[in-house]
């Protein structure tokens, strides 16, 4: 049996990430806003530190999986909480949780990115000031560029610079010993697509897109994945991003990968 952390284990993807890892014999720590293990809000530094602190208080500073699948929409109103919780958050605690991963057995991370990773890149990103700086004041005024729009923008921004931060720590983390590889998902039936899928901006574009294979995915469909990423078969992969999206982004850009 394993030790595992789990964000954003409430609901959705983390939900079934942290059923999949118990069912198959692992423990979990679940880490979220309520009803987990760990209540913490990964939007502030208090509640990272709390999330952090909680994590390696039950796991006696050794762990040997992580899965952050903490995550706001593009409905959230509030766009720097958006930046603040998928990008700031979810690298607070894979940074802070490291330590204890380099302790573990065969350890490994999966972070759940978006394919709205690969809308913008790296270089268009307009969240570079505010990491550079660790300035979280600078997002809401950095993402006003997207308008009406620019929920999307804070998150697809939060994501791009999510899987970079990822790949960026691909040569410490491996020589380490710990993989860390990043999903991500297209549209996946959860309480956030829902939420996205009601409002005005966003619904039409995704109640009205068909991918190639023509259904939103399962949430057990993402845990799968993020299960194999931490096990042994998975032993030579690391630093990579696997896109989850019933085809979308090679139906978009087939010449581009
Ligand atoms: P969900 O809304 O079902 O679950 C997200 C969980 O994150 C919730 O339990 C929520 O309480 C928690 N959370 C939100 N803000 C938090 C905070 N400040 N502190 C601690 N926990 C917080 O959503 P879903 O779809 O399962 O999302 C999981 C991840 O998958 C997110 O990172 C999301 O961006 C990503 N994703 C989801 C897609 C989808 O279509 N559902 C598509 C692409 C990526």
């Amino acid at each position: 049996m394993s030790t595992v952390a789990v964000t954003g284990s409430a609901s959705g993807i983390g939900a079934a990430t942290a059923t999949r890892l118990r069912d198959a014999g692992h423990r979990v720590i679940g880490v979220d806003l309520r009803s987990a293990d760990v209540p913490a809000d990964l939007a502030a530094t208090e509640g990272r530190t709390a999330a952090v602190e909680g994590v390696l208080d039950r796991c006696d500073g050794v762990l040997d999986g992580l899965v952050a699948c903490a995550g706001l929409g593009p409905h959230v109103d509030d766009v720097a909480r958006i930046a603040q919780v998928n990008y700031f958050g979810t690298v607070a605690v894979i940074d802070g949780l490291f330590p204890a991963l380099r302790k573990g057995t065969a350890a490994a991370a999966v972070v759940v990115s978006s394919v709205a990773s690969t809308h913008l890149k790296w270089e268009e990103n307009p969240l570079t000031e505010a990491i550079e700086t660790g300035d979280e004041s600078l997002i809401a005024e950095a993402v006003a560029a997207g308008g009406d729009y620019r929920g999307q923008f804070a998150y697809a921004a939060g994501k791009n610079a999510l899987t970079v931060a990822v790949r960026r720590r691909a040569a410490e983390w491996g020589a380490a010993g710990v993989r860390l590889n990043t999903v991500a998902p297209g549209s996946v039936d959860t309480p956030l697509l829902a939420a996205t899928a009601e409002d005005p901006r966003y619904g039409e574009a995704i109640r009205g897109f068909t991918a190639p294979i023509p259904r939103h995915g399962r949430p057990d469909e993402i845990a799968a994945l993020a299960c194999y990423l931490l096990g042994p078969d998975a032993g030579f992969v690391h630093g990579a991003q696997f896109v989850v999206d019933g085809g979308i982004d090679a139906l978009l850009r087939p010449t581009v990968f």
